[in-house]
């Protein structure tokens, strides 16, 4: 239990046995940590309800104070608040029975849940931008954390596969190959399983397309008309789509692989196709969506609304299917092939009215269970270091292999500087501290805000940094391979950094729980650089390894691992490791 929790226990036995309401006495951390580390105000808030000064309630109390092995100072201040300091061997005691037996547990979520997550979102044959960075990196912390205490969750990258996109694709294709196999409808044989294009060839084709049906409206008809081919099912049209598949998956796994990004599942927009025809029927027979103007919607406003909620479209005047109709068929399908509790979205916060049309159309048709839970988890922009949306240099849209590239560059500049190490090594060791200054630089800000991409600031070795943390845990480890030995029974703090930083480490649980329930991978980012910080604190205030004292010494070896633990248990949740040496 969180120790705020065993001293309000005992504080409200005592309020309870002075004669006042137990609700007063409510202990909190302390906004004096100088003067005390714990304190309840409650005396103050009873005083009016009594009307009784509150120095006379907290001294009441005080004298009601029952037997407990928790409080190691207590004391009322003017002109009524309660200050508390837990005591040391209560504190050295619950680390022990947490994390003595060399496990470090997270408690679990009484009512476990399944549950599945979508997110990183790419679209085939259209390179990674820095836009699809945030969903997968905040996606990947949120399915861990969620994982690690209990809930089962799947993964799901939900490929934007469909659509007009496709048909882009395969007219800039036919109009540079025209003589393509896939092209002839005639032909009845099988397709050639090579690609006729290479991955780099692919993702010039798509954003030549895009460019050009903006001005060549013939094209453009063209690549709608490829589009409907493709969702009709003709056959070369399917085994072309086939082929920009597999090279495009073959990429794209390659890339999350090296942001250690892994997906349960890799089903795609299309993977919801067979779904939709059924569904539209049903929509129509139920009575939930109907004609307007040519085109099927749902209506989803509701009476409370303060801004205008438009309808929910479920096809187009011309009976082509969009965005929302995948959308709804996913819904469809998952229901059906994994029954979740709750779906969570990643996605970025720009298409939070589309999410609230797509939630109330599903739940208004019932295409979910009462109680499913939908969940959409909305991000926001990574700028540049002038506040703008981030771009290239020329004004593109930056790629994310070129803004990792700068980040890996800049990362291995640092480490070579910082001591004379073999250049293999700092490239190894720029991979996986670069990878944290990115991760951390994106999860330490509430998702929901926009932040500023900093590159200079991410790889900084101070300051609440990815690899400020990581220099951390080699540094603990480095000390525990110096002392090569099993470390010994905790002892009660010896001075007040030891004290707090145990007093960290002891909030661990509790800190994970409420990353969990509010799916916010940002408070285990406030929890570590705090528990980095009193690390150092004490870490500087040491001397762990001249230590003549053999069993303190070896209480703090303990202490350090445990410390360790806790810390890599965290930026696994984050999606990071750490490297030996750096
Ligand atoms: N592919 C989409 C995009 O790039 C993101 C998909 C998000 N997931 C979803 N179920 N709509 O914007």
């Amino acid at each position: 239990m969180e120790l705020t929790q065993v001293l309000s226990d005992v504080l409200k036995e005592a309020f309870t046995a002075a004669g006042y309401d137990a609700a007063y006495a409510q202990v909190k951390v302390s906004d004096r940590p100088d003067l005390c580390e714990f304190q309840c105000n409650g005396a103050m808030a009873a005083a009016k309800a009594y009307h009784k000064a509150p120095f006379m309630i907290a001294d009441d109390v005080l004298k009601h104070l029952p037997e407990n092995d928790c409080i190691g100072r207590i004391e009322v201040v003017k002109p009524g608040f309660i200050n508390i300091d837990s005591d040391p061997a209560y504190i050295s005691r619950s680390l022990s029975s947490l994390y003595g037996s060399g496990e470090t547990p997270i408690p679990q979520a009484a009512k476990p849940r399944r549950i599945v997550i979508d997110y990183g979102g790419p679209n085939v044959a259209k390179p990674l931008h820095v836009g699809h960075l945030r969903s997968a990196v905040i996606g990947e912390s949120i399915k861990r954390i969620l994982r690690a205490v209990g809930h089962e969750v799947l993964g799901d990258v939900h490929l934007g596969d469909w659509g007009l996109q496709m048909g882009l694709i395969m007219t800039e294709v036919r109009e540079r190959q025209p003589d393509l196999i896939y092209f002839d409808e005639s032909y009845e044989g099988d397709y050639p399983e090579e690609a006729p294009f290479t991955i780099s060839e692919l993702e010039e084709i798509y954003p030549a397309a895009s460019a050009r049906s903006k001005e060549d409206e013939a094209y453009k008809a063209r690549a709608m008309e490829a589009t409907h081919k493709l969702q009709m099912g003709v056959r070369g049209y399917r085994a072309l789509w086939e082929r920009i598949m597999a090279i495009s998956i073959a990429d794209l796994k390659k890339n999350y692989q090296k942001l250690d990004v892994t997906f349960d599942l890799w089903k795609a927009e299309s993977d919801a196709q067979p779904y939709i025809p059924d569904m539209v029927t049903y929509l129509k027979d139920g009575g939930y969506a109907h004609y307007d103007q040519g085109a099927l919607v749902i209506d989803v406003a509701e009476e409370t609304d303060t801004a205008v909620i438009p309808p929910c479209m479920v096809l187009k005047s011309d009976g082509a299917s969009l965005y929302n109709t995948t959308d709804l068929a996913t819904i469809v399908e998952r229901m059906k092939l994994f029954d979740p509790d709750e779906i969570i979205y990643v996605v970025d916060k720009r298409q939070s009215l589309y999410f609230t049309q797509i939630f109330r159309a599903a739940r208004k048709a019932h295409l979910v269970k009462e109680e499913t839970g939908l969940r959409h988890i909305g991000f926001g922009t990574m700028n540049g270091r002038d506040g703008k949306p981030f771009k290239t240099r020329a004004g593109g849209v930056m790629r994310l292999e070129t803004l990792l590239q700068n980040i890996y560059d800049e990362m291995e500049k640092k480490i070579s500087e910082n001591r004379n190490v073999k250049e293999d090594d700092a490239r190894t060791t720029a991979a996986i501290v670069g990878l944290s200054a990115v991760k951390y630089g994106d999860l330490s800000n509430q998702a929901s805000k926009d932040y500023i991409f900093d590159v200079d600031k991410f790889t900084s070795f101070e300051g609440n940094t990815g690899p400020y943390i990581l220099y951390t845990i080699v540094r603990i480890k480095s000390i525990l391979a110096k002392y090569g030995a099993e470390g010994g029974t905790l002892l009660p703090p010896a001075s007040r950094e030891e004290k707090d930083l145990m007093l960290a480490l002891t909030d661990f649980g509790s800190v994970i729980a409420d990353a969990a329930e509010n799916m916010a991978p940002h408070r285990i980012c406030a929890y570590i650089f705090r528990t980095a910080n009193e690390f150092n604190r004490f870490y500087h205030e040491t001397h762990i390894l001249t230590e003549e004292d053999k069993a303190r010494q070896a209480s703090w070896i303990t202490l350090l691992d445990m410390t360790k633990r806790v810390l890599e248990t965290c930026i696994d949740l984050l999606g990071f490791k750490a490297p030996e040496h750096m």
